[in-house]
């Protein structure tokens, strides 16, 4: 691709996919499948947009049909405190692709990944980066059976949240925080340096139907995969207003490896995990001086507070469409 230099030229960034294919997850994959400067170490699965039997067989098929040949392994079928929830099968279709038939996954099923991410970060200490974009159970479990793993990742990338802004499950509540409030409060306060890529950035990542279809022309039969099972996706969002689909977890892919295209605010971040609150995501701003509190104490994180939107898109298209 024309964009990117020969690789070796630049520095490959060694990558753990955890997910819950998901329409936005699909999309996300094919970044990180196509983009020549990631290594995609293992992909891990939690449940969040359709049950975990779904999303795990969904990753199966969703990496195989894009030619990586890292492993797939299941997570989480529930959140650390469970709840009775409803999937979002209006958004994500009945079978979490779309109601696009994909058919079963060749590879054998496996129930690792809290050990796979574990023992990938022991691996390769200091390069590991763990893209996180369902309910963070499966980081919240890896980290209480192996503390020292905040320490030995280079940092973790999220899609979740939403500060200052209205959530999009509730008032309060961006999606993947609701769903698991507890666990990603755990991944907020771990020593280990997160940056969340919130509602505030992904209402600006506006894929329309005239761009999705642009990439499906000149992109391959993956992109075009993609291009299928997105049809009643970006319906749900033409639906409620927008001109096209909000490509959240592709945006948090683009973090990755181009940094520069987002504004960040660096703070503490809490999570509420009951009541009408729960699952709203609160940063406590560097430099501001308050009085002693339970805030005190916690690591400083960094929030996308605004982004490049055309620009993210540019970069969606030039990996997963070549153009
Ligand atoms: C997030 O929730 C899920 O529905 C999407 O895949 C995305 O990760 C957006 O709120
Ligand atoms: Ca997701």
């Amino acid at each position: 691709m024309s964009h990117s230099p020969a690789r070796g030229s630049r520095p490959m960034h060694k990558v753990i996919f955890d997910t819950d294919p998901g329409v936005d997850d699909a999309l996300a994959l094919l970044y990180l499948a196509r983009h020549p400067d990631i290594d995609l170490l293992g992909v891990t699965t939690v449940f969040g947009n359709a049950p975990l039997s779904m999303t795990f067989r969904n990753a199966r098929v969703l990496a195989r049909a894009f030619g990586a040949t890292a492993p797939v392994h299941a997570g989480a079928a529930e959140a650390l405190v469970p709840v009775a929830e409803d999937f979002p099968w209006h958004i994500h279709g009945n079978n979490g692709l779309g109601n696009l038939p994909v058919g079963e996954p060749a590879d054998p099923p496996t129930s690792t990944a809290v050990a796979f991410l574990i023992d990938t970060i022991r691996a390769h200490p200091g390069e590991v980066r763990i893209l996180a974009v369902g309910r963070m159970t499966n980081l919240a479990l890896a980290l209480a059976e192996a503390p020292e793993i905040a320490g030995l990742v280079r940092d973790v990338v999220l899609m979740g949240g939403a500060f200052g802004t209205h959530g999009n499950i509730t008032p309060a509540a961006e999606a993947n925080i609701f769903g698991d409030p507890l666990a990603a409060d755990h991944v907020f306060r771990a020593q280990w340096p997160v940056t969340a890529i919130p509602l505030n950035v992904t209402r600006r990542t506006v894929m329309t139907r005239q761009a999705l279809a642009d990439l499906c022309r000149t992109g391959d039969d993956a992109m075009r995969m993609v291009g299928a099972l997105s049809q009643d996706y970006i319906g749900f969002y033409e639906s409620n207003g927008e001109a096209g689909m909000l490509v959240h977890d592709c945006t948090a892919g683009v973090f990755l490896t181009d940094p520069d295209l987002f504004d960040l605010q660096g703070g503490s971040v809490r999570v509420c995990d009951h009541g009408p609150f729960r699952g709203q995501t609160l940063q406590r701003p560097d430099g501001i001086g308050f009085p002693p509190s339970d805030w005190d104490g916690r690591r400083s994180q960094q929030v996308a507070m605004d982004g490049d939107g055309a620009a993210i898109l540019d970069r969606i298209a030039k990996v997963c469409g070549n153009a």
